[in-house]
């Protein structure tokens, strides 16, 4: 992939997305299983329905590009994914580890987030609207997650935990 244009970089970094949002619906039900707190569970439930129609829109994406959906290994949520794996793997008290997905699921949000706010940008300095509102739908989306995790830890796991 050559890339001289930041129409190139989008489509880089959207195939860099679709490997991150593919990890994601795969640790996503790990993720719930491992949940004691009956909220957090159906939270990590909600997001894995959701985590799917990200990848959808992605694939959308790439058609609105008129290019081909292609994965390329997003080494960072691999990495972000194994620190969460090494936690439900953990033999720790349910709470505790309630608290410790959280902050493992956070930082996963917290990535999205900075990736989705990029392609946005650059989707809206290049003029394509429908991108960039179709991705924005999916920003909302992770914000509203990375929201509701921490209501979640304030409102009761966080205190749980201690
Ligand atoms: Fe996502
Ligand atoms: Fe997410």
């Amino acid at each position: 992939m050559s890339l001289n244009t930041l129409e190139d970089a989008l489509h880089e970094e959207l195939c860099d997305m679709l490997s991150s949002e593919t990890q994601i619906t795969k640790a996503l039900p790990k993720m719930a299983k491992a949940a004691t707190n009956p909220d957090l569970k159906a939270a990590f439930e909600e997001h894995l329905e959701q985590t799917e129609g990200h990848v959808e829109r992605l694939n959308k994406a790439f058609k609105l590009l008129g290019k081909k959906p292609e994965e390329k290994t997003c080494e960072a949520t691999k990495g972000l994914l194994k620190e969460g794996a090494s936690i439900i793997e953990e033999k720790a008290d349910p709470q505790v580890k309630d608290a410790l997905l959280i902050a493992a699921a956070q930082k996963v949000e917290h990535y999205e987030i900075a990736s989705y706010g990029t392609v946005c940008t650059w989707a809206e300095q290049l003029g394509l609207t429908e991108l960039k509102d179709l991705l924005g739908e999916t920003l909302d989306e992770e914000e509203t997650t990375d929201e509701k995790l921490t209501a979640l830890a304030e409102g009761g796991v966080n205190a749980d935990a201690e």
